[in-house]
């Protein structure tokens, strides 16, 4: 398998992340109570049910606070976990999820996910929404993801062309001045898809916005055994 990015040094320093993103809480939580899944999302969204939609349950990792799943819970999943290194941003959820009367088909885990992985439980449907671009060890973090899913993997990561590089380069560059710690990843995603390709995933769907990539693999053998 390719080796596309990892860590050194005893692994990612996840401090800044979780101090960034539990800030960032209250505001994902109010921009998704008053306009819903953002696009990359909706599409995201889209995408899976034009897969068959999921068929059984969902994890979400790196969730935020919870547009996607919720929306998928909305759409027939049976249950979904939800995951995030960020606990505010857990919190936020567990109030959107009430919102929404679909607190009992919800369970949530704070944490790092590749460190977590091994207790969290297995599910249809794998998303990394926004996320890879947001940890360092892409290789952990996309093979942990594999390793979960029986069928679909649903991902968003920053397009792939110059005009995208440049402007992540340039938020890359301010974050580690102002980001408390924190700041995202450009990542070589070419790779990264040939390692879930390695890994025995097909690419299945695709979308973009004018800032995302939204990419659906699923497991050929999956779809085989389940025809
Ligand atoms: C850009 S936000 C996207 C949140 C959500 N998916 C959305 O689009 O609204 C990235 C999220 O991933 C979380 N995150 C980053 N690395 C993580 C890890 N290793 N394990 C769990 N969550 C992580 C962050 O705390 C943050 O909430």
């Amino acid at each position: 398998m390719p080796h596309c990015g990892g860590s050194c040094c005893g692994g990612p320093d996840l401090g800044g992340t979780r101090r960034f993103f539990g800030k960032e809480a209250a505001r994902y939580g109010r921009s998704f109570e008053r306009k819903g899944p953002d696009a990359a999302q909706q599409a995201l969204i889209d995408l899976v049910q034009r897969e068959g939609g999921p068929r059984g349950d969902v994890l979400d990792i790196g969730c935020g606070v919870g547009p996607v799943h919720l929306s998928l819970l909305g759409r027939g999943v049976g249950h979904a976990t939800g995951i995030d290194i960020a606990a505010p941003m857990l919190e936020e959820a567990r109030r959107q999820a009430d919102r929404v009367g679909l607190s009992d088909r919800v369970d949530y885990r704070v944490g790092d996910f590749v460190a977590l992985a091994a207790e969290l439980p297995d599910a249809d449907l794998a998303v990394l929404d926004k996320v890879v671009c947001c940890y360092e060890d892409v290789d952990a973090i996309v093979d942990a993801s594999m390793a979960k899913t029986h069928r679909l993997l649903a991902m968003s990561f920053p397009r792939d062309i110059w005009l995208s590089r440049l402007i992540l380069r340039i938020v890359i560059g301010v974050s580690k001045v102002f980001g408390g710690g924190f700041h995202p990843f450009l990542h070589d995603w070419r790779c990264m898809g040939q390692r879930i390709a390695d890994g025995g995933f097909e690419l299945a769907q695709s979308a973009r916005t004018l800032a995302w990539q939204i990419n659906i693999y699923r497991r050929p053998t999956a779809e085989r055994a389940s025809a």
